[in-house]
């Protein structure tokens, strides 16, 4: 049976090889207690895109998680090097996980256990045409998470149980409320623009400080877009002139369905036009 598994090359703990040979003891602690933390990174025609960014927010999980760095930033780069120019040279999406290695299972950490350290590279799949041009759509729905958000945690059953919510109605992306107030998408940071402003959870335990998101906020502050750093209530979401939705595989999306219902006109709003337009235009460029 074709499961559609990447039939690339892989690097797993110092070596790199075909994804067929890849092996990982069921000892692992990111297979037995979901013990890890993980980054993707996309790779646009060769060159991995803000990579010391998203090297930051790795070393920043493992700190959060009490865990090694595997390699330097440097050594990180050249794998990831490596690995992209034997995969091809398209557009790509990096993904690299870092678990607490082989031990007996013990909720308790083991001492003296080397992490496990796994990266592979896959192409970027293209999004549909109509998500841009439409818009996609969304439901919102109960923040389910644990308190600490903001640490990408391989441990993603509930934001996959709240993914697959969105699929089986049709929709592409579960917006989370968390005490009357979004937080951000089940894979992805969320925005609303409300009476012209543009507004986006802050940067704090309830949300994954997303690479996209940051980049989403320099270009706004450039072009005289006015923003906060604030979250908007589950009402005002649902009075909004415009929602997106970011993440490093699905760039910036415009969301124009909300719960069955359009949002605003139900076609992608201008500022997001402004924004997607300057981000694509920051990708040409060459820029990283
Ligand atoms: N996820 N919030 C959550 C919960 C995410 O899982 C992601 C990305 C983001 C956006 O972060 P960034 O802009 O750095 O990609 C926000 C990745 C793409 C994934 O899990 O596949």
């Amino acid at each position: 049976m074709d499961l559609g598994l990447a039939v690339n090359t892989v690097f797993l703990n110092g070596d790199f090889m075909h994804a067929d040979q890849a092996r990982v003891s069921v000892f692992d602690r990111g297979f037995l207690l979901g013990d890890g933390v993980y980054e993707v990174i996309p790779v646009y025609a060769g060159r991995p895109f803000r990579l010391i960014q998203h090297l930051q927010r790795l070393q920043r999980s493992l700190d959060g998680v009490r865990m090694k760095n595997s390699y330097s930033d440097d050594k990180w780069s050249d794998i990831i090097a490596q690995l992209v120019t034997e995969n091809g040279q398209g557009d790509q999406a990096v993904y690299l996980q870092v678990t607490r290695g082989v031990a007996p299972r013990d909720h308790v950490f083991p001492e003296g256990v080397e992490p496990t350290a796994f990266v592979m590279s896959n192409p970027i799949k293209p999004l549909p045409e109509s998500y841009k041009r439409d818009g996609i759509k969304a439901i919102t729905v109960e923040d389910i998470r644990w308190s600490q958000c903001d640490i990408k945690a391989i441990t993603l059953l509930p934001n996959s149980l709240l993914r697959q919510k969105a699929q089986d109605v049709g929709a592409q992306e579960a917006l989370l409320i968390r005490d009357g107030f979004m937080t951000e998408g089940s894979a992805s940071n969320s925005y609303a623009v409300l009476d012209g402003v543009l507004y986006t959870a802050p940067k704090d335990e309830k949300v994954l400080p997303g690479i996209t998101r940051d980049l989403v906020l320099e270009l706004a502050d450039k072009a005289g877009i006015n923003y906060r750093e604030q979250a908007v209530s589950d009402a005002d979401l649902h009075r909004a002139e415009e929602i997106w939705i970011s993440s490093s595989t699905r760039e910036v999306l415009p969301v124009t369905t909300l719960d069955d219902k359009p949002v605003a006109t139900g076609k992608p709003g201008p500022i997001w036009q402004q924004i997607d337009a300057l981000y694509q235009r920051y990708k040409q460029e060459g820029k990283v």
